[in-house]
């Protein structure tokens, strides 16, 4: 395992959102010079990207670009300028519900947007190639807990049929050119700065607003909920383990994970290992407000997945470490960034 501790050019893509404002800012504390990609897109409150961004720039080492990631040439601009050493890649359309109304803008950001990542990792090829996908890659899929080695094959949601497509076209580009490739499949992440599509973000707000919640599926649902300094940590750390293209004959393969027989290139499962039933979850929420929710219990939406959970034993072969804030603590955190933010 090559160690990239001491190269210190990161490029974020996705920087202003929810989980690249976490990473960016870990790096910077550690001195990294990092290039941040984000359009800002509208998908969600725009000011809450604004004011994520804010906080990055206080580092002067932080520089921002709000571009595309399709854009045509924008990539390669920031590859062939900085020779980033390492790429995380985050910037994409998330969210399963919206992606059954607005396909088109899943298919630019998260496949044409990654096709010109890849295109600029193999003219620049960083020392290591970082890449969100989802749980929901599993879909149809009912074995739990999900592992990386299972079949990925049936996705429910354009949303995740995008994600799959990027983990292949990643896998191809990695096995033809040797680029060092790890997918992250993260499972359900919270916290503070988080995002407003989410469950939790949305109940939270109606919960003091007095509003009602929408509890899909009747409240039978399982979700594992990783917790955003968990999952900073795990990313982390996967930076540093490269995988190689010797990997499959040496003694570093991890039995049955989800490395290539191949490629450079594995799948990491980030979740908690614990699959949450959704009405605990609301529980553990009405307790950190003080308040109960007004709930209606409706039917599953289309594309949702009734379960899931993360086997998270590659993680943790790989780094040492698994994730495992306990949902109250994690909940109770958010709840209390919510009121400060929103000054509550
Ligand atoms: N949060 C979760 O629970 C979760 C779960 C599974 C996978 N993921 C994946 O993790 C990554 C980060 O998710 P997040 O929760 O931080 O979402 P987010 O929406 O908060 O962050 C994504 C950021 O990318 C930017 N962006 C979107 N399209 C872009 C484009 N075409 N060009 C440039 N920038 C663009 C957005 O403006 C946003 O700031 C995504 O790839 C997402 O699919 C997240």
């Amino acid at each position: 395992m090559e160690d990239t501790k001491d190269r210190k050019v990161a490029l974020i893509t996705g920087s202003a959102g929810f989980i690249g404002f976490h990473v960016s800012n870990l790096l910077l504390n550690e001195g990294w010079k990092v290039i941040g990609m984000d359009c800002l897109s509208d998908y969600y409150d725009i000011s809450l990207k604004e004011d994520r961004e804010a906080i990055l720039l206080r580092n002067s080492k932080y520089f921002s670009v709000h571009e595309k990631v399709e854009k045509l040439g924008a990539l390669r601009k920031i590859f062939e300028e900085e020779e980033p050493d390492v790429v995380i890649h985050l910037a994409a359309q998330a969210g399963v519900r919206y992606s059954i109304e607005n396909p088109r803008t899943y298919l630019e950001s998260n496949i044409i947007g990654t096709f010109e990542l890849l295109e600029a990792a193999k003219e620049f090829p960083p020392q290591h190639l970082l890449i969100a996908s989802t749980s929901s890659t599993y879909g149809a899929n009912d074995k739990v807990p999900y592992r990386e080695i299972d079949k990925a094959d049936h996705q429910m949601s354009f949303y995740a049929a995008t994600k799959k497509s990027t983990e292949s076209m990643a896998h191809s580009y990695s096995h033809l050119f040797g680029l060092p490739v790890t997918i992250f499949r993260f499972f359900t992440v919270y916290g503070p700065w988080g995002r407003p599509d989410m469950a939790l973000f949305k109940f939270t707000q109606a919960i003091l607003s007095g509003e009602t919640i929408d509890v899909y599926n009747f409240g039978d649902m399982r979700r594992d909920f990783t917790y955003i300094d968990d999952l900073v940590k795990s990313v982390r750390m996967l930076i540093n383990a490269v995988p190689s293209s010797k990997l499959n004959s040496s003694k570093e393969k991890v039995k049955d994970d989800g490395v290539s027989p191949v490629a450079p290139f594995r799948i990491v499962n980030i979740g908690n290992s614990k699959s949450e039933k959704l009405t605990d979850v609301i529980l553990a929420l009405e307790k950190a407000i003080g308040r109960e929710a007004n709930k209606s219990f409706l039917p599953i939406q289309p594309g949702d997945l009734k379960t899931t959970w993360a086997d998270t034993s590659a993680l943790q072969q790989l780094t040492g470490y698994h994730p495992d804030t306990n949902i109250s603590l994690g909940v109770s955190n958010f709840v209390e960034w919510y009121r400060d933010y929103y000054g509550l």
